[in-house]
């Protein structure tokens, strides 16, 4: 994202308005958005946190990428703080008529449509409707093409947080596609920004990024290595959808043993190194089921906490939509 991008997601104040990465947001900003959504995380069972900083508005989910999790959450976030949801049906759309973004984007703003929620699989699809939405509407990046996913990156290290919240003695490893993974980059940010001991990020050399994108990292192939007495591990899905040739990529036993988050890999990390993934999870290709659903895991707390922070990223949207 270039500097320009990272202007658009203030305002004039200073406020937040866009949130399109997590570029750009600094620790003291980044800390109170996780505080709270910290504040609203109830307990199991009991009724969720609810508010109305978004009473009267109206979000709009405009999802032009498979989701399950984010959309759900987003979805429920809203709503969560009094908003009325506008959950765009994808396969419907004029977009797949050929309308062009910008059309759809003008339509739903005619129906007061406040806070467009968008994933697409280009680069700068959410900067380039920020740059083009009427002053009071605001755009959140909810996964654009292997660039960002700041929502996601945020849920990661309130997880981390809420596990041991002194990052700079922490090393946290992060395993599999990194080279086509927006949740790496976004979570690297994060924690890079609240001071992150270590940062490794663990793939086969056919899907290892490029070193300038993760500045500070430490880009490893062999997973011994990286997991080495990790305190956090986080396994990705091999983004097939963003691979041209699969050349290279091992098959997926070979994958499994090698790049695998495994009770057996985990034997390097520290005895008590959660693990961690964004979903959707392919089991016994980069984490074992066992894994996932064991004690270590702290993947459904991910979830719960994506809702809370979809909730605190909106509410401070809605108020400065509201001028307070
Ligand atoms: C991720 C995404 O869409 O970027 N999922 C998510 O948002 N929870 C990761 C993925 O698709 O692998």
């Amino acid at each position: 994202m270039d500097q320009d991008d990272n202007q658009l997601q203030f305002d004039a104040q200073g406020n937040l308005r866009h949130l399109l990465s997590l570029q750009g947001i600094d620790r003291s900003l980044l800390t109170e958005i996780l505080n709270d959504a910290e504040s609203y995380l109830t307990e199991p069972g009991a009724p969720p946190a609810r508010g109305t900083s978004l009473a009267g508005r109206t979000v709009g989910n405009l999802f032009f990428e498979p989701s399950t999790r984010t959309r759900a959450s987003f979805d429920l976030a809203g709503r969560r703080l009094g908003a009325d949801v506008l959950n765009l049906d994808v396969n419907t759309s004029s977009r797949k008529k050929g309308e062009s973004i910008l059309d759809t984007i003008y339509t739903l703003e005619a129906m007061h449509v406040d806070v467009m929620v968008v994933r697409d699989a280009s680069d700068g699809v959410p900067a380039y409707i920020a740059r083009n939405v009427k002053d009071h509407v605001s755009v959140l990046n909810a996964g654009e093409s292997d660039v960002s996913h700041p929502t996601q990156g945020l849920l990661d290290v309130l997880t981390i947080r809420q596990h041991n919240p002194d990052f700079a003695n922490m090393a946290v490893a992060i395993v599999g596609d990194i080279q086509h993974s927006r949740v790496a980059t976004s979570a690297s940010q994060a924690l890079q920004t609240l001071g992150v001991g270590e940062l490794r990020l663990i793939s086969p050399p056919a899907l290892a990024p490029d070193a300038e994108r993760f500045p500070g990292a430490r880009i490893v192939d062999n997973i011994a290595a990286g997991l080495k007495d990790a305190d956090v591990v986080i396994a990705l899905r091999i983004q097939r959808e963003r691979i041209g040739n699969l050349d290279g990529v091992p098959g997926i036993d070979e994958y499994f043993s090698n790049f695998g988050v495994s009770t057996e890999n985990m034997k390097h990390a520290k005895p008590n190194a959660i693990v961690m993934h964004p979903g959707p999870m392919n089991r016994g290709i980069e984490i074992e089921g066992a894994l996932a659903d064991g004690p270590r895991s702290v993947i459904t707390q991910q979830v719960t906490n994506g809702v809370a922070v979809r909730m605190a990223v909106l509410k401070r949207i809605g108020k400065r939509m509201s001028g307070q």
